[in-house]
């Protein structure tokens, strides 16, 4: 029997300097909230509500409180409000996110098009559209940018640029950016995916394809943890958890080699307790196929 954690899995550096930021202020004294949960992971959600940091869902909200910008960022609009309302705002936006707020931002005259790969209902795609200043739109897959550019034959002629949600699927960039090619020969094509999520899905990737059976360990919202748990499950059947509590032993029965990944946001101390679990589960089966064993002789 053996385990394997993913050396990649959890926080990536975006998310740990957003965390630390908030610890880093909390220490300090300051009166915070955060604009949404500061990751999607509702365990650290609600340990910081304990300390009094609560997640609002609008500016207004604030009352007074320094405002936390998370790492998906948010749309200009937001900063304005925050601005208008005399609020102080800490911006944990990731690096990574902000330049391509700065990519989108540019003024691409009246034939610009930003072109954004990704999932339209995230929040970190919602920000990226609000920092457009001409037109744009969303496209979740090469498929839809196919419909996109039938129903918008005149795409040649626009300056088309396109950039994507940094944790989208390494796969599913690379055909997109076949399929616009083959129309728009002058697309301006940024890639913005983040090498952190590259690797991670990478190296779950291929610890998936070698063992029995793999945990992915993450919030239920969190987009990059969904992706891990669709590319795990390509090659071994695969659980989804948020914490060790939800881990059942029936759905690891003969076992005998298991991969744990976690997503972005998910806390290193989660990752050692599923692990932790695992351990307990996989030992506690063998000895069980052992007594199994001993009874037959
Ligand atoms: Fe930033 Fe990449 Fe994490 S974009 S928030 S370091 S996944």
């Amino acid at each position: 029997m053996s385990i394997e954690v993913a050396k990649t899995a959890g926080f990536c550096f975006g998310v740990n300097r957003a965390v630390q930021m908030v610890y880093d202020l909390i220490e300090a004294g300051e009166s915070i909230c955060t604009l949404g949960p500061i990751i999607h992971n509702p365990q650290l959600v609600e340990e910081l509500a304990e300390k009094g940091v609560e997640a609002i869902a609008s500016p207004e909200e604030a009352a007074g409180r320094k405002v936390v910008i998370r790492s998906h960022g948010v749309a200009q609009s937001v900063y304005d409000e925050i601005a208008a309302l005399g609020l102080s705002c800490v911006d944990a936006t990731c690096p990574f996110v902000a330049k391509i707020h700065q990519i989108v931002a540019q003024d691409y005259g009246p034939e610009g098009l930003v072109l954004i790969a990704g999932d339209v209902s995230h929040p970190e795609v919602q920000a990226i559209y609000g920092h457009c200043k001409g037109d744009y739109a969303v496209i979740a897959d090469a498929a839809e940018l196919v419909e996109f550019m039938e129903k918008h034959p005149n795409l040649p002629k626009k300056r088309v640029i396109l950039v994507a949600q940094t944790t989208l699927n390494v796969k599913e960039w690379a055909n997109i950016v076949k399929s616009l090619k083959k129309v728009c020969t002058n697309a301006e094509i940024f890639d913005t995916i983040c090498s952190a999520t590259m690797r991670r899905q990478q190296e779950a990737e291929s610890l998936a394809a070698k063992v029995d059976r793999m945990i992915v360990v993450g919030g239920r919202h969190s987009s990059n943890t969904g992706k891990l748990f669709d590319i795990c499950s390509r090659h071994c059947p695969t659980v989804w958890v948020e914490t060790a509590a939800e881990l059942r032993a029936e759905d690891f029965a003969g076992v005998d080699t298991l991969g744990i990944t976690a997503g972005a946001s998910t806390p290193a101390r989660i990752i050692k307790e599923v692990q932790k679990t695992m351990s307990d589960i996989l030992t506690d089966d063998l000895s069980f196929e052992e007594m199994l064993n001993l009874s037959f002789k």
